[in-house]
């Protein structure tokens, strides 16, 4: 089979590529990234030697139909999986724009390139996030019927390719699954997410900036336990449907930070409380009975042991992420009049 991943020099989708190549020896991946200042194909170094007859990178836009249609037809792509995106809610306070562009139109044009070269199945990755925000104290949890109600242009600008995404399969029947998963963590995460952003500052001794509504909470997903969820999905899942991919296992800000404080036996006293980002979502929490039920999913790695590996991935791989932080776009808590 060939599979042509979308965003694959990311966090989640270079776990997927290293995954699917691991687990599926006869296939082919077509690695299909912009290459912003988020995607790295240091991420995927070792994966392009080993597999080098069955792995190849072309950098590019995933709204050029014109290029997307073109690999579709002579690389005889099966399988379209997209991970590419605009993905830093906090970045998306500072340029909302490029959000849009990538995750709406973006989308647009991969499926419209789909629709084209009649790719016989394409998977759409999307997030939590679209479902809005839950109170802190609510006992309720996002089902994949629930209304969307983003609150952030990144949450928006995903809910508007998901959108996209079934007007795709509505209206010309491309063959669509799509998916909203919980937030993830794991090697290979841009310094400038929570976890491996908190884990690098601590190494150094630096100030890990919490917002001041430390309390928020998110549920956690360690990253390959997503990429079994996408595999089920292309195998047994339905058309036209959407899957929640959840853990279930919440965790608040502080609770994180103290984990990682603990796991490099680091002070308490790099802690420091900046201000909350614009539209900084509570609380997200999804209701997986769908995807455990139906395709037999569920996590295989626990919480507590995904953050130990994490945080020793990322203390045996500095020279992976001491780059990157060159890059990071944004500075927490630096909101100004915003
Ligand atoms: N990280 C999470 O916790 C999480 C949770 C749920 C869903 N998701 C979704 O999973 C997907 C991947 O997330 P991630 O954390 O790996 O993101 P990431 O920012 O690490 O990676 C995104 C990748 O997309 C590429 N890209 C950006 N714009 C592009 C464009 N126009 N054309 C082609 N490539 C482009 C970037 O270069 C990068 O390699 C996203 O769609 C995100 O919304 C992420």
């Amino acid at each position: 089979m060939n599979v042509l991943v979308a965003g694959g020099a990311g966090f989640i989708g270079s776990n997927f590529i290293r995954y699917w190549l691991e687990r599926h020896p006869g296939d082919r991946v077509l690695n299909l990234d912009l290459l912003t200042y988020a995607g790295n194909l240091e991420s995927l170094a070792d994966v392009a030697s080993a597999h080098a007859d069955r792995y190849t990178f072309v950098r590019g836009d995933i709204g050029n139909v014109d290029l997307i249609e073109h690999l579709l037809t002579e690389h005889g792509v099966d399988v379209v999986v997209n991970f590419a995106a605009e993905s830093h809610n906090s970045r998306a306070v500072l340029d909302p724009a490029s959000f849009f562009r990538t995750n709406v139109l973006g989308t647009q044009g991969l499926m419209e390139a789909c629709r084209r070269a009649k790719t016989p199945r394409v998977h759409h990755v999307s997030t939590c996030e679209v479902f809005g925000d839950l109170d802190l104290d609510s006992t309720d949890a996002f089902s994949e019927e629930h209304p969307y109600r983003p609150r952030t242009p990144y949450n928006a600008a995903k809910a508007g390719g998901d959108f996209v995404v079934r007007s795709y399969h509505e209206t010309f029947h491309l063959p669509v699954t799509l998916s909203t998963c919980a937030n993830n963590f794991g090697p290979f995460q841009f310094p400038e997410k929570l976890i491996p952003l908190f884990t690098a500052n601590a190494m150094d001794d630096l100030p890990l900036p919490l917002y001041r509504s430390s309390q928020n909470r998110r549920e956690w997903l360690y990253v390959t336990d997503h990429c079994r969820a996408i595999e089920l999905i292309l195998e047994k899942g339905r058309i036209g449907e959407l899957y929640n991919i959840g853990s279930g296992v919440e965790q608040s800000v502080e609770e994180i930070t103290d984990r990682v404080l603990a796991l490099l036996g680091k002070p308490e006293t790099l802690k420091t409380y900046v201000p909350d980002r614009p539209g900084h979502d509570r609380r997200y929490l999804l209701n997986s009975a769908k995807i455990r039920r139906e395709l037999g999913w569920e996590p295989a790695v626990g919480f507590e042991e995904g953050m130990r590996l994490t945080v020793e991935w990322y203390c045996a791989n500095e020279a992976w992420w001491r780059p990157l932080k060159e890059r990071l776009a944004v500075q927490e808590g630096s909101w100004g009049g915003r």
